[in-house]
């Protein structure tokens, strides 16, 4: 795949203008800068952006690109944290945002109908009501779309309990790179008719195909919840904690942590109650009233145990708000940390088995004092998904690198003890250097000839993983240092 010139970039404007109508294409310069940017530190500028209203327009959109070998990056929300809505190589980004209807919802079959771009929080304020709930709850939610959470895999609190959207995903419509469209799975609860290739799709970060149409297994929504935090004096406490609460067999309907440092962001930027502590877990208990009552006092008894500072719980639902409201935040505020520092996704979302949790803060700890960054650590700790971010001066090139080593080390620590790269927001640009800690070759060989066989052109977000990612695009990064002489 290469990038298109000026005279091809015109026909293309034109010829995509006759599928989309001139109100949805745009090549203005500014807009098209605002295009080239997600949640991640990468940015790159697509040559032309398109908002298609049905799966007809994105099969003629996808057609043509095939035909003239022009990239194609569906975006949805653009909360994707590793670069996978940015266009590496240009091209044209597929703005779902119009295909945003629901288009059933069947409470006695327990599904729901979607198009992608419909945003997940508003799926939820129509199930609710009828009792109902899509539990896996990516922090984004008010924002975020559905087609990018089935396209990552996303989710967040909840799925300790209720698992990640790949558990709900029960089929999907696809435009192939061929421009054909294409149906995987359906609408049953069962499915054993051959290849999961709805599965594959989950995941897939827009590099198989653009996905048009999702059905989702729904649940009944908890009836009760209750959520506490608890406040540690030490990181490894708090990692003790959850192992004992895991093991004593309950199942939390969520399980999150945040450190000193998101800790000190947080307090600094929106709640200044929190306490000063190395470690605030919130625990959170749902399902029957009796049975969810049981489960948190059982947890906050081994939090006490395992040397808890101070326990806050309340099943109102205001409060309830009120304490996750801190834990939300991290993300946007992690970079007031300090006056010179911002927040860099480089770590990002590692995923170990929740045994090794402990083990896990303490090759964070040990690469933050080898390196001298300061790495701020929250997420999902339940499920073992932890969320990293370093917190460096992004001027200084002297930063990013140990940056990058102390990333690179902790990764490989993670790999070592059994883990993964990402738990829920992909591979995408940032951690593509980072894969062959986990992937051998016969992995990424399988995984390469699965995008060879369906996207022979190379046309769906070209450049990213599995594909080899040239170092430069790595480095192409949304802030001042280019990363010049790093692996
Ligand atoms: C969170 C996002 C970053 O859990 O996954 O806050
Ligand atoms: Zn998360």
């Amino acid at each position: 795949m290469r990038a298109i010139s000026p005279i091809s970039r015109d026909s293309l404007y034109r010829a995509l203008a006759e599928v989309v109508g001139e109100e949805d294409i745009t090549a203005d310069p500014i807009q098209l800068y605002s295009y080239s940017f997600d949640a991640s530190a990468h940015h790159f500028v697509p040559d032309v952006v398109v908002r298609p209203e049905s799966t007809e327009e994105v099969s003629r959109i996808v057609k043509l690109a095939n035909e003239l070998e022009v990239p194609v990056v569906p975006r949805g929300a653009a909360t994707s944290l590793a670069g996978q809505a940015t266009p590496i190589l240009g091209g044209i980004v597929l703005d779902m945002v119009k295909m945003s209807r629901i288009k059933e919802v069947n409470l006695e079959d327990r599904y729901v109908v979607v198009e992608p771009g419909v945003v997940y929080d508003d799926l939820n304020a129509v199930l609710e009501p009828k009792g109902f709930v899509f539990p896996p709850a990516p922090a984004s939610s008010r924002v975020c779309t559905l087609g990018g959470a089935v396209a990552t895999n996303a989710s967040g609190a909840r799925a300790v309990k209720y698992g990640a959207v790949r558990d709900f995903v029960l089929g999907l419509e696809v435009v192939l790179p061929s421009g054909e469209i294409a149906r995987f799975g359906g609408k049953c609860i069962k499915d054993s008719s051959g290849y999961q290739v709805a599965r594959l799709f989950v995941g897939s970060e827009g590099t198989l195909g653009v996905i048009t149409e999702i059905t989702l297994r729904i649940v009944p929504k908890p009836k009760y919840a209750v959520t506490c935090a608890a406040a540690f004096a030490s990181l490894e406490d708090a990692g003790k904690a959850v192992a004992a609460i895991m093991a004593s067999g309950i199942t939390p309907a969520a399980l999150d942590l945040m450190d000193r440092y998101t800790l000190a962001a947080v307090r600094k930027a929106v709640a200044p109650e929190l306490p000063e502590a190395d470690a605030l877990l919130i625990m959170e208990a749902d399902g029957e009233p009796e049975i969810a009552k049981r489960e948190i006092e059982e947890m906050a008894r081994i939090a006490r145990e395992h040397g808890a500072i101070s326990l806050e719980c309340s099943d109102d639902p205001k409060e309830r708000e009120r304490l996750w409201k801190a834990r939300k935040s991290v993300l946007p505020v992690l970079s007031r940390y300090s006056e010179t520092t911002v927040s860099v996704p480089l770590i990002d979302d590692l995923s170990v088995p929740p045994s090794k949790v402990p083990a896990t803060i303490r090759a964070i700890e040990e690469a933050s004092a080898k390196y001298g960054v300061d790495i701020g650590t929250y997420g999902h700790i339940g499920d073992g998904n932890l969320h990293c971010k370093v917190l460096i001066d992004v001027e200084d090139p002297d930063q990013w690198n140990r940056a990058f080593m102390a990333a690179y080390e902790i990764y490989r620590a993670v790999v070592k003890l059994g883990g993964l790269l990402s738990g829920e927001h992909g591979v995408g640009i940032s951690k593509a250097p980072f894969a062959l800690l986990q992937y051998g070759k016969p992995e990424i060989e399988a995984m390469r000839a699965l995008k060879e066989a369906l996207d022979p052109v190379g046309i769906m977000n070209p450049g990213k993983f599995p594909e080899r990612i040239p170092k430069h695009f790595v480095f192409r990064l949304r802030y001042p240092y280019r990363g010049e002489g790093w692996v």
